[in-house]
């Protein structure tokens, strides 16, 4: 008996400090992610790729986010900087995300980004729970009750298997303001691709396309695709990494994405545990590939910050690529 409640006390102590770790000890330490890509078309541009921000309002883990990212924005001088969404998490983030883009380093090319499907809600556990609360509280009887909460243990239960599952998450969602976001974005000169694509200034042979986001967005690959030229190379901005695997995005050399937050939590031998999508393969969740459709590679961020504020095995980045 004694040894097993040595070997619960120990499991609990272990899972606590597991629990910590992913709470406050990996969140704050922002990486720096590099790569090399080839792609004779694009050689010698620099990019540097942000992602998923979730700004909100300021907290601890911000604060320390933030002055890596001001330490190390300076060391830069790329050519094009990309966003892939999520700047918010609420509206408190407007602040922040102007503090963000007063840090940006200068590029030549331009700034460019698109939408995420935080930028347009938030997906609120806080009221997920409360109307949680609500309908058990409502409840006339004791057995009714009882069974509401039932019901919502269920409800709780299909949400995780849901995440598990990689299916697209449906819990209260209260809307961003947007239209904020993009006044501010135009407000630092950055190009928001929005179903549609633009050449690089001085380069008519490359084009940078970006598409809305999937969940919350109005998305339309093909119109973002419609007007380059045949023979421009074309790097393609998507939040939601899924959209690569649509026939449209055969047409891009390079796709950027953010959207997975590398699964958040990655495990030893089974991964990533959610890749907030259905067609990106779960061992994609973070890094580069090359074996997109239609022969084209793709870069996926883990992001810069979370909504659910755990990460285990999948630390904040940002990315620097270095095109040859
Ligand atoms: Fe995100």
């Amino acid at each position: 008996m004694k040894t097993i409640k040595t070997l619960f006390g120990l499991g609990a102590l272990a899972g606590g400090g597991l629990l910590a770790y992913a709470w406050g000890a990996e969140r704050p330490q922002l990486r720096l992610k590099s790569y090399r890509l080839v792609w004779p078309q694009g050689a010698g541009l620099k990019i540097l790729h942000l992602s998923d921000q979730h700004l909100g309002r300021e907290n601890w883990v911000q604060q320390l986010r933030f002055s890596q990212l001001e330490a190390m924005l300076p060391l830069f001088d790329p050519d094009i900087i990309l966003f892939t969404g999520d700047f918010l998490h609420d509206d408190a983030g407007l602040a922040a995300v102007e503090r963000m883009m007063q840090a940006l380093p200068p590029a030549r090319l331009g700034r460019y980004a698109v939408l995420g499907n935080h930028d347009y809600a938030v997906y609120s556990y806080g009221e997920l729970f409360r109307n949680m609360a609500r309908s058990v509280g409502q409840a006339a009887t004791p057995e009714r009750k009882l069974s509401a909460l039932v019901a919502e243990a269920g409800q709780l239960g299909s949400l995780a298997l849901d995440i598990y599952r990689n299916h697209r998450l449906r819990f209260a969602a209260v809307p961003n303001n947007t239209a904020e976001l993009v006044r501010l974005l135009s407000l630092y000169d950055v190009i928001l691709l929005d179903n549609r694509a633009v050449p690089l200034p001085g380069r008519p042979d490359i084009w940078i396309a970006g598409v809305d986001d999937l969940v919350e967005g109005e998305p339309d690959l093909a119109r973002a695709m419609a007007h380059i030229p045949e023979e421009a190379g074309v790097i393609l901005l998507t939040h939601n990494p899924d959209l690569a695997y649509e026939p449209a995005a055969r047409r891009a050399d390079i796709v950027f994405a953010g959207h997975t937050h590398g699964g958040q939590v990655a495990l030893p031998w089974l991964g990533a545990i959610h890749t907030q999508g259905t067609r990106l393969p779960r061992k994609h969740a973070a890094g580069y590939f090359n074996d997109l459709p239609g022969g084209g590679q793709m870069i996926v961020s883990r992001g810069m910050g979370e909504s659910t504020p755990f990460r285990l095995g999948a630390p904040p980045e940002m990315v620097w690529v270095e095109v040859a």
